[in-house]
């Protein structure tokens, strides 16, 4: 880690000096020194508390921390995302998702040109939609209004509004029912297919690109079977798209009226802000979505006005730094205690991992350290009763983030839910030392001590609404775009999922069953015997003959 401009900071150097010093400090210790540590070290902001006091860090630590933001450009950073500069430089785009959420008169510009109009003019056109589709004047070609949505998309196109919507299931329509489909094992489609009525089915098309295999895939099954029950001329009355690629879109049969467009300043993991939560939209109707914004665009303006040490996402994206980079901590755990939120963890694992998850930096230099952490997760009471075994005991320091709303629900559920979130933190940063077992036998003592020590963030809202749910993402959102600046990454593109698609390309040839064997020719050996094996199978042969494989 030396020699390079980020390790030669003043601000990195003395982090690592002051990370040695804090070595043998416990975090029992840290809370026994200072009876204020909670409130110095949380936050409030609007209906969000985020306490992190239960770091490994002291005041000296966050202030580091902030001279190493300041001295990466985490300012200027903040700001060229705002004013729509092509913060993407492999693709020599903007990451502009924050004007989605911009509900005020603002401009906001993209290559001189003020974005707003054609935002507000598309939220208007799903206003309408929604709205049509969700009171049932929008009707289907047998006349029937739609009573079930089916998005078809992958990736930021799928899990984005799926997370949403199952977030906030409270506020869904209930003789609406919404099914998300992503995975090209046509299993899963035609298991949601099989109770649905075609008449009063709308599906929606959610691709970027509307090149995406497996979305094309599960749209070509939706579209036979909408056209073997209704009929071709049903294909304008039951599918709506959102993309950018809107002549694709119309060359499927996609009325232009039902086509959402998307703007390549749009990443794909932030994109549930734009017509990708077209689904959500008719689920929840528009107001709810409106608030979903909200809640976003008051975490925008927090991030982009309040200083660095104010500022909740600078604090925890610091925070996270820190210990990847001077604490040795591989990953993050994110635990939700409410199931409402039981796919966060998969949507931040999607958002931090395709945007972090880099082996260079925006100048082609390989990565400093732990740059982009491996982001796991589950709700919390399951997990609880699995891998929190490795959290409390495991040789590696895991971060983890607790995640749960004060009100809603039943108080019952809540009582045992928090009793135990709280519990959890408080046993990861106590731990529990030899001296405090009772009757123990000697030999079992070093099975049942807990080194204790551990950092963890906890998030609570207010409630679970439409906004609080809005402040949440945008939080983390902008979270992993400051610990991209800080290593010195791109946060918005992802190469790194383009060679499996290209080579899944060019190999479906020889398992469609093509000529195999000049497709093969150039593959290593364990690639050709696979794909060998599949060809046998397939052709009725079976058995694991290993020795007749090439
Ligand atoms: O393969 C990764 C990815 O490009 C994601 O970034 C994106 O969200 C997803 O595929 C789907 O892409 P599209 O919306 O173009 O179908």
């Amino acid at each position: 880690m030396t020699g390079h401009p980020l390790t030669m900071l003043p601000a990195w150097q003395a982090l690592v000096t002051h990370a040695a010093a804090l070595r043998d400090v416990h975090l029992r210790d840290l809370f026994a020194g200072d009876p204020d540590r909670f409130a110095r070290l949380s936050f409030s902001l609007g209906p969000l508390l985020a306490d992190y006091a239960k770091h490994r860090l002291t005041a000296e630590t966050m202030g580091l921390l902030m001279e190493l933001a300041r001295a990466r450009g985490v300012e200027a950073g903040r700001a060229a995302m705002f004013a729509g500069a092509a913060i993407n430089t492999t693709e020599h785009r903007a990451a502009l998702h924050v004007a989605l959420r911009n509900r005020a008169a603002r401009a906001m510009m993209v290559d001189g040109v003020d974005v707003m109009p054609e935002v507000r003019a598309t939220r208007a056109r799903l206003k309408t939609f929604s709205d049509r589709a969700r009171s049932g004047v929008w009707t289907g070609a047998t006349g029937k209004p739609v009573r079930h949505i089916v998005n078809i998309g992958i990736g930021g196109s799928h899990l984005g509004p799926m997370f949403v919507a199952d977030a906030l299931k409270d506020h869904r329509r209930r003789d609406l029912s919404v099914d998300f489909v992503s995975n090209p094992d046509r299993a899963q489609i035609d298991e949601i297919l099989e109770g649905l009525d075609p008449g009063a089915t709308l599906f929606i098309v959610a691709s970027k690109s509307f090149a995406t295999a497996e979305s094309m895939f599960n749209a070509g099954i939706a579209r036979d079977w909408i056209v073997d029950r209704l009929g071709e001329g049903a294909v304008g009355r039951h599918f709506a798209a959102v993309s950018t690629n809107l002549k694709a879109a119309a060359a499927f049969g996609i009325a232009a009226d039902n086509v959402f467009p998307i703007w390549d300043w749009v990443g794909g993991r932030t994109s549930v802000w734009s017509a990708v939560g077209l689904s959500v939209m008719i689920a929840c109707g528009h107001d709810d979505f409106d608030q979903f914004l909200a809640g976003a665009e008051s975490m925008d303006r927090h991030f982009e006005t309040a200083s660095l040490d104010q500022n909740l996402p600078v604090i925890l994206a610091m925070i996270g730094l820190w210990h990847a980079a001077f604490s040795g901590a591989p990953a993050i755990a994110i635990l939700p205690y409410d199931h409402r939120l039981r796919l966060l963890p998969n949507h931040i694992q999607q958002l931090d991992m395709e945007s972090n998850g880099k082996g260079v930096m925006s100048d082609g230099s390989p990565v400093i350290g732990d740059a982009g952490p491996i982001v796991f997760g589950g709700g919390g009471s399951d997990s609880q009763h699995s891998f929190f075994q490795l959290l409390h005991q495991g040789p590696r320091p895991i971060p983890c983030d607790f995640i749960a709303a004060l009100k809603g629900g039943d108080p019952a559920s809540r009582d045992l839910l928090l009793a135990n979130m709280f519990a959890q933190s408080e046993a990861l940063m106590t731990g529990r030392a030899a001296k405090d077992l009772n009757a123990t036998p000697a030999e079992l003592a070093p099975h049942r001590t807990f080194s204790g020590n551990r950092s963890s963030t906890t998030l609570l809202v207010d409630e679970l609404t439409p906004y609080t749910l809005g402040m949440l993402i945008a939080l983390y959102e902008h979270k992993v775009f400051v610990q991209g600046l800080v290593w010195g990454v791109n946060s918005f593109d992802q190469w790194g999922v383009e060679l499996g698609k290209e080579l899944a390309k060019s190999l479906q040839p020889a398992l469609d069953g093509g000529a195999a064997s000049g497709l093969l020719a150039s593959r290593d050996s364990s690639t050709a015997g696979l794909v060998a094996a599949y060809l046998k199978a397939k052709a009725g042969q079976g058995g694991r003959q290993r020795e007749e494989m090439p």
